[in-house]
């Protein structure tokens, strides 16, 4: 039968004996209860690394999949029809953007890259003097191209054009050439 009344002192005041196996026993448990936590810590750990590699491996197959590119403006224009240049004119439309002059010679309409051959600076068109002039180091180029002053070793480059379908010209700086005869053949002269 368990007693329901108070307890005497001689039960309340723990032996020697019990007292010593109880501290034992929660030295015991508390060792346990390290271990057990540096276990579950380094399995964290792990699980987190094992994620990561997986992370990282995954983005870097993604990227296999899906590299990078650069995407850079398209080097062609439409400049418009023939007829919205007017003979003689050196147009300056499509320079800041395109840095193209659109040329209607009396040979034809050509496209001239706003680009010194010498060490590549922007030069401008002077109409009074029928030369474009590089304020760099003062290199003069005729309405041809040509070197007429200065320290630039070659013709200002031409680019190639053509018209499309609807008799728009297409002006593409992807391709160039200054050399005397082939710059006034077919692609870089359009014949009117
Ligand atoms: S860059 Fe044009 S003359 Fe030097």
């Amino acid at each position: 039968m368990v007693p329901t009344g108070p307890r005497t002192l001689a039960e309340t005041i723990e032996t020697p004996g019990s007292t010593e196996a109880a501290s034992l026993d929660r030295a015991a448990n508390d060792r346990v209860g390290r271990r057990d936590f540096l276990h579950r810590g380094a399995r964290a750990v792990g699980w987190c690394g094992l994620g990561a590699m997986l992370v990282g491996g995954g983005a870097a197959t993604a990227g296999f999949f899906f590299p990078r590119v650069l995407y850079e403006p398209p080097t062609w224009f439409v400049a418009g029809k023939p007829e919205s240049f007017s003979p003689g004119e050196v147009n300056e439309r499509f320079v800041a953007s395109q840095r193209v002059w659109i040329v209607r010679a009396r040979a034809g309409i050509y496209a001239v890259q706003a680009r010194c051959t010498h060490l590549g600076c922007s030069p401008s068109w002077f109409t009074e003097e029928q030369l474009f002039k590089c304020p760099c180091h003062g290199s003069n180029f005729n309405l041809a191209g040509d070197v007429v002053a200065g320290p630039a070793p070659q013709p200002l480059f031409r680019v190639s054009l053509k018209l499309d379908d609807e008799g728009q010209i297409v002006v593409d700086r992807a391709l160039a050439e200054n050399r005397p005869g082939a710059r006034e053949a077919g692609g870089f002269l359009l014949r009117l």
